[in-house]
């Protein structure tokens, strides 16, 4: 079904690349964080071409609930734990810097987008000791954060952390603005890169380009080595109902219990989300129900319009990677990992990519290149992610359900959206074989 977002905007199209030709950087997927990398690379004088295997925003930046927060569910207790408290420091810095370039850009260009200020909560139903930490983390790092009992929403909390000045957005209202002055050439694949002495070249269905620089900003990268980011993370979904006739609500809520909702209002419309659960593993069906039923019971006079699902990249250590895509390709950069908090991830993207292909440097890159190791956080997880990829692919040695065309694993059916999901890194296919979600490049082969 169409997200909110597709139903109330329409970009124009581009057209798609028509001869080879030799540019200064590539920048590979058109979403959001592929556009704002190309946008600041153009506001700090480097020309760079958006190639997109369909269309604009047409990936996961349509099935955004678009919060721009540093908000990032419960964050920075952990991050102080595993990575220190001033790295966790230049976490939150990012992040913040992130949400004030947002309200600069859409106030000078003045961007009709739907930008609205907001405060940001985290609420439990349940009498925990996680929100007083991360609040306390939250005031050591010098987030303006409080705790309360009050919330909007249409039953009791027990507690629920408030952080102040975060805002919402239209993704993509605010996309097809940003989009008007860059080169991007639409319905235009990148089958794969190659490294050659002084540049790249970019393999697409349409022609080649030659770069000096390649940006792999297309959700999840396609190449499997250098960088091995298949297994440094997996992939999840999520679901959100949207609604009509329901009270307003000023503010966006997410609740950090198992089974918890999330709540946030676009004009008339609340998006509400929640039946997350890993690529792959389903458990048979029931994530729309499961909303749906939550609907009738908080919001009996409501009316569902359409109903969207989002996939997000889970680094196993819980920081986005962005920066350097691996030690061996100097030219290569990288912006993923952003878990559910895309909006603000694409931004530090654009302010560390930019920078590093400028200044050679980003104050950031401490925290979020991908290069970093940090044992503590990663371990526990990395052996995870191993478990389940030997378990896909000996499925997929042994069984007869389809097979990966990224890697080979079993794919498993998702009823809620009719398509085959692999459990290993997350790569998704309709019913009929048609590629949805990569790593994977292909369609599923019929044999
Ligand atoms: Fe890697 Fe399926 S996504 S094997």
């Amino acid at each position: 079904m169409d997200s909110i977002w597709t139903m109330t905007a329409d970009i124009p199209k581009r057209e798609a690349l028509k001869e080879d030709m030799t540019v200064d950087v590539a920048v590979i997927g058109g979403g959001i964080a592929g556009l704002l990398i190309a946008f600041y690379l153009k506001n700090k004088g480097v020309q760079s071409v958006v190639l997109e295997a369909a269309r604009i925003g047409s990936g996961q930046t349509k099935n955004t609930t678009a919060k721009i927060t540093l908000q990032h569910g419960l964050v920075y207790h952990r991050l102080i734990e595993e990575i220190g408290e001033e790295n966790a420091k230049l976490y939150a810095q990012a992040n913040r810097q992130a949400i004030a370039e947002y309200r600069s850009l859409v106030e000078e260009n003045r961007i009709e987008c739907e930008f609205r200020e907001c405060q940001s909560y985290l609420y439990s139903l349940e009498d925990t000791d996680l929100l007083q930490k991360e609040e306390e983390a939250a005031k050591r790092l010098g987030i303006c954060a409080e705790l309360t009992t009050k919330a909007e929403l249409p039953f009791e909390v027990i507690k629920a952390l408030k952080f102040y000045d975060q805002a919402v957005f239209h993704p993509l209202l605010f996309l097809g603005r940003i989009a008007e002055d860059l080169t991007i050439y639409e319905d235009t694949k990148v089958l794969t890169v190659e490294k050659e002495e002084e540049e790249n070249r970019i393999i697409t269905n349409k022609g080649i380009i030659r770069a000096k620089k390649v940006v792999f900003a297309s959700h999840y990268p396609f190449i499997n080595v250098p960088g091995y980011y298949f297994l440094r993370m997996h992939q999840e979904r999520s679901y959100v109902v949207v609604l009509k006739n329901t009270k307003q609500m000023d503010h966006i809520y997410y609740g950090i219990d198992k089974e918890g909702l999330s709540f946030r209002k676009s004009g008339d419309y609340l998006l509400l989300g929640g039946g997350g659960h890993r690529t792959g593993e389903n458990t048979g069906g029931g994530s729309y129900q499961k909303l749906s039923l939550a609907a009738e019971k908080w919001f009996p006079e409501s009316r569902e319009v359409t109903r969207f699902s989002a996939q997000d990249c889970m680094p196993i250590d819980g920081i986005p990677y962005i920066g350097q895509f691996a030690s061996t390709a100097e030219n290569w950069f990288v912006a993923t990992g952003f878990q559910k908090w895309g909006m603000t991830s694409a931004m530090v993207s654009a302010m560390m990519i930019s920078d590093l292909i400028v200044k050679g440097q980003s104050p950031y890159e401490e925290v979020f290149g991908p290069q970093r190791f940090r044992l503590q956080a990663s371990a526990v997880n990395l052996a995870e992610e191993g478990i389940q990829s030997a378990k896909g692919l000996s499925k997929g040695i042994f069984s007869t359900t389809p097979k990966c065309t990224h890697m080979g694993c079993a794919l498993e059916w998702n009823p809620d959206e009719m398509s085959w999901d692999c459990p290993c890194h997350g790569s998704r296919f309709a019913f009929d074989g048609k590629i949805i979600d990569n790593p994977a490049q292909e369609d599923l082969k019929n044999e």
